[in-house]
């Protein structure tokens, strides 16, 4: 671009409604199962004047968790079916990288973000390569961690879906280790959504293309360079 000329931008609308609400009630679900696992992993010892049988409010954060997780679950459900019928930048092919130009992006991205041994590399419209790998690693995260919070419920519930998951209890050596690994992924997902949310945040700053409006009106920005 020659200095002092304005850049022109084609307006690309890349993440479909479906992704969108996905991506907002998967964060809303992330977070309430975050704190409520917390706490009932870690229950704080309160004082109460009531005597223990006349309160319920870790019944209520216990409850809280259950209900999330079935929403988290079949929102989950919803974005594995968009990623076969949804546009380009929704599909699978997206998110395992296993075409040439796919490695050579993700080597690309490390360069860049990772060891920033290069100011800038290629810019992508959808997910870069490496960036759809994570999150791809992050939706086995949330398979792992919905088979195993449902197998610890299934000893409680008598619903149809924990029901399901029975087998998984015997097969990790019991309650105690599933619950030992359900804790640990929740550790997963916190460490995940930091450097997530910093990551897109960078990225918008560094691109200037609209990644953060982009996953709430579904629109980015590619720059033409004007010649
Ligand atoms: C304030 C919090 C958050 C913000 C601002 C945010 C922002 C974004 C943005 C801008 C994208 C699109 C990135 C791109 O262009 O490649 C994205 C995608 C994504 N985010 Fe977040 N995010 C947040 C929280 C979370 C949390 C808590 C999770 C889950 C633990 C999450 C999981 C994902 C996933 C899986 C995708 C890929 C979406 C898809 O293709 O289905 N995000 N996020």
């Amino acid at each position: 671009m020659t200095t002092g000329e304005a850049s022109l931008y084609r307006r690309i609308y890349v993440w479909e409604l479906p992704v969108r609400l996905y991506h907002w009630v998967n964060f809303v679900c992330v977070l309430v199962l975050i704190v409520s696992g917390f706490l009932i992993g870690t229950p704080p010892t309160l004082e109460y004047a009531d005597e223990a049988y006349q309160q319920y409010w870790f019944g209520t954060v216990r409850m809280l968790h259950f209900v999330t997780a079935f929403v988290f679950f079949f929102n989950f459900l919803v974005r594995i079916y968009w990623g076969f019928v949804g546009n380009r930048y929704a599909r699978w092919d997206n998110f395992i990288p296993h075409r040439p130009e796919q490695v050579r992006e993700v080597l690309d991205v490390l360069r860049v973000d990772i060891l920033q041994t290069r100011p800038s590399g290629i810019v992508s419209v959808g997910h870069n390569a490496l960036a759809g790998f994570v999150y791809f690693m992050s939706f086995l995260a949330f398979l792992f961690q919905a088979v195993t919070g449902f197998a610890l419920y299934s000893s409680m519930s008598t619903s149809f879906l924990p029901s399901l998951f029975t087998w998984v209890v015997p097969l990790m050596g019991g309650d105690f280790a599933v619950r030992q690994w359900h804790h640990a992924f929740m550790w997963f997902f916190v460490v995940f959504t930091i450097i997530h949310v910093y990551l897109v945040f960078y990225h918008d700053y560094v691109e200037g293309r609209g990644t953060m409006s982009s996953i709430v009106g579904g629109w980015k920005f590619d720059k033409q360079e004007r010649r």
